[in-house]
């Protein structure tokens, strides 16, 4: 085995190749795929959106997550480190460390909001526990209570600045837990006891929900491609939703990258990664929106989505409490898979750079991610009217919450991954990059090619027409 950062303990690792691909797996699917996809899809209305997004995970988020793990393994260290370590290889300027140094402020910035969101999962287990225990297992959730009872639940929360607070502490102390205990019997003992169980009960709820709601007419809705729908705002959400949904762009897969084997061929579990987390994405949409067509309501309920229509369907549904409590467990799985390798981030790097044990870092982060955190509940209620970048129109209206998510999706992840794509690209040694990337022939030069053109180019156009709409 290499040794650590000191030189003499066993360098932390994936125990198998498949212990890398569920972990990678599951930072990739989480609340990005459940609940964000859907509310962006519908707010960014349906189809031109769905199929850019798609468009952007193959030929810009696939290149990119092999350019990040390639960074990883190459390196053995946290994400600045290892890029330091490859620019020094290939006779360029350690500054080039900075393209992660942002990724990691990225997962941080990430990490504090994502868990806010994981409260209101939480919080959602407990209410459909409950009405199992009050109402039995046949009848559908909330029976006899009016549809706006169910969609109150989550303003009801919102309202309730205490216990938003309290459940937002809650599931960023479940992932403490489990980053502290370290890469093996932490991270991987995570990924491989909920992922399996996540797509298990996936799978059990979509081939359920297929039989009862409106799925032609959602269908149509998420893959009818309108050009005209297509505007710069529309393709930066797109470029955005299909980085946060593949964690890429902060430092996040490299971090992961970096306890692979160097009998794992990158190009080919990379593919694997985004593989099944666009179809998890896809077929979460296709989940939800035939229950908001069949139910009457708005497509662009945005956040509410997951939290307020998809409970509505539940409510008509036989089993429906059941079925509701496994969802919410089944996305409070997936979400935790995901929080950790945020977390895994800032923690590998403080870890290195201040020599600390692996404890002592996560708490760190953790409670320094907790505070931001809780400034992004507040936005919800006592802190509504604070909006700090209000002025500028990419942040117009936006609270604390929301701010944080635009300037990580659409502004860091996008800038991060330009960077990725001209270092590995550009500045890293040939040599260095082919022993690495798991490619040859003409997919290896197709793959050069879009990391080297495409991808600095496209990502470039998209952020300026995104952020500068009235340009076009
Ligand atoms: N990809 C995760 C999700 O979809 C979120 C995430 C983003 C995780 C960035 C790690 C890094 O929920």
């Amino acid at each position: 085995a290499t040794t650590g950062s000191d030189g003499v303990t066993p360098r932390e690792g994936w125990s198998s190749r498949s212990a890398f691909i569920l972990a990678a797996v599951g930072s990739a699917v989480g609340l990005g795929n459940m609940w964000r996809f859907p509310a962006e899809a519908g707010a960014n209305g349906g189809g031109a959106f769905v199929l850019f997004y798609i468009f952007c995970v193959v030929l810009i988020g696939l290149p990119i997550l092999l350019s990040e793990t390639l960074i990883g393994r190459h390196g053995q260290a946290s994400a600045p480190e290892s890029v330091r370590k490859i620019a020094a290889e290939s006779g360029k300027s350690s500054h080039w460390d900075t393209l992660a140094s942002f990724g990691v402020t990225g997962a941080f910035i990430v990490l504090s909001f994502y868990c806010v969101v994981g409260g209101w999962v939480l919080y959602y287990v407990g209410v459909f526990a409950s009405d199992l225990v009050a109402t039995g297992l046949t009848g559908g959730a909330f029976e006899g209570r009016p549809a706006e009872d169910v969609e109150a639940l989550l303003p009801g929360l919102f309202g309730n600045a205490g216990l938003m607070v309290g459940l937002h502490a809650l599931f960023i102390a479940i992932t403490f837990y489990f980053v502290s205990r370290g890469v093996s019997s932490g991270i991987e003992w995570v990924a491989t006891w909920l992922m399996p169980a996540f797509f298990f009960l996936f799978l059990a709820i979509t081939i359920y929900g297929a039989f009862t709601g409106a799925f032609s007419e959602a269908v149509a809705y998420l893959f009818t491609f309108d050009a005209s729908k297509l505007t710069g705002p529309v393709m930066l959400a797109a470029v955005g939703q299909a980085f946060f949904s593949l964690s890429l762009g902060v430092a996040g897969m490299m971090t992961y990258g970096a306890y692979v084997g160097r009998d794992v061929n990158l190009a080919g579990t990379s593919g694997i990664i985004a593989g099944a987390d666009t179809a998890v994405a896809l077929i979460a949409g296709l989940a939800i929106f035939p229950i908001v067509f069949a139910a009457g309501l708005e497509p662009n309920a945005g956040p509410g989505l997951m939290f307020q229509s998809l409970p509505i369907g539940f409510q008509n549904m036989p089993f429906g409490s059941l079925v509701g409590l496994l969802f919410f467990v089944m996305v409070f799985f997936a979400a935790l898979t995901s929080s950790v390798s945020l977390m895994e981030a800032p923690t590998a790097w403080l870890k290195e750079k201040a020599n600390l044990g692996r404890p002592v870092a996560t708490l760190i982060v953790t409670v320094a991610a907790a505070l931001l955190g809780v400034l992004a509940a507040l936005s919800f209620n006592t802190m509504s009217d604070f909006q700090p970048l209000g002025f500028l129109p990419l942040f117009e209206g936006q609270g604390m919450f929301d701010v944080l998510d635009t300037v990580t999706s659409k502004i860091l992840m996008p800038v991060g991954a330009i960077l990725t794509a001209v270092f590995v690209g550009w500045i890293a040694e040939r040599r260095l990059i082919d022993s690495e990337n798991g490619l040859s022939g003409p997919l290896e030069r197709f793959w050069l090619f879009l990391v080297r053109w495409l991808c600095p180019a496209a990502l470039t156009v998209i952020l300026i027409v995104g952020i500068f709409p009235s340009i076009l």
